[in-house]
């Protein structure tokens, strides 16, 4: 399944209040949020004109509810993959936190869970240069490690990674990643399951940060451009 279209019937849902999205833009965003009650006008006014995170997403690239089935159907098929043996998924830190949260409870089999920090990142433009700033807290030697990543780009981060674990000697090593943005790839790595595979965009929401902002948006939008590349 890919997640690279754009013809996504986009919405926005905050409890009961669903706000229509036009051609793949927010419309009206500072209404999603509930009015907190007792409010004077002034305080009224400051609230609405508040600005929202929704205001610098240029399109919608994945809805909630296909970011739901999607996952669901992962799991089910990770559960099928290890019936023989228990996964040991590693997830690498923050990005992954929402996908890894819902992969693991739509996985239907007994699994084991540790984490990773890496940094890679500075703004927006992969640096190659990765480290590893927090390390598993158990030895890997003999387990089925399962990798949870946010997202492929260049590959970089992923290949520094795989490279230390497949050291360890696991008893077999895959990777799971929520999205694939393969146009960008420099190295060879290649996912075992992949949520979406994504156009050339920088992609926010669903744990995906841009300057550690945005990872709270419940759906995957594609950052306006002038956001990270100010004219
Ligand atoms: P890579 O080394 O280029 O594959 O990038 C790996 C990391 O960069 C990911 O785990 C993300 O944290 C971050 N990253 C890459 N592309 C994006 C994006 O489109 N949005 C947000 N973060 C991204």
């Amino acid at each position: 399944m890919s997640g690279s279209n754009t013809e996504i019937p986009a919405f926005y849902t905050s409890g009961s209040n669903r706000l229509p999205i036009e051609g793949g833009c927010v419309k009206q965003t500072h209404a999603i949020f509930p009015k907190p009650s007792g409010l004077g006008n002034k305080e009224d006014n400051r609230h609405m004109q508040r600005h929202s995170m929704h205001d610098d997403v240029e399109r919608v690239l994945i809805t909630q509810e296909q970011i739901q089935l999607r996952v669901q159907e992962l799991g089910a098929q990770i559960a099928d993959d290890y019936a023989d043996g228990a996964p040991h998924m590693i997830t690498i830190l923050k990005g992954s936190i929402p996908f890894i949260a819902d992969l693991m409870r739509a996985a239907d089999c007994p699994l084991s869970l540790d984490v990773m920090a890496v940094a890679s990142y500075a703004g927006h433009q992969s640096s190659g240069e990765v480290r590893v700033t927090k390390d598993l807290d158990e030895s890997i030697e003999g387990r089925h490690v399962l990798v949870v990543e946010d997202i492929i780009d260049t590959g970089l981060t992923l290949a520094y990674v795989m490279r230390i674990l497949a050291n360890r000697a696991p008893a077999s090593i895959r990777i799971a990643t929520f999205l694939d943005k393969p146009s960008r790839r420099k190295t060879q790595i290649k996912a075992d399951y992949v949520g979406f595979t994504i156009p050339d965009a920088f992609a926010i929401g669903y744990g995906l940060d841009w300057n550690q902002r945005y990872r709270n948006l419940p759906y995957i939008g594609a950052l306006k451009r002038e956001i990270y590349e100010p004219t």
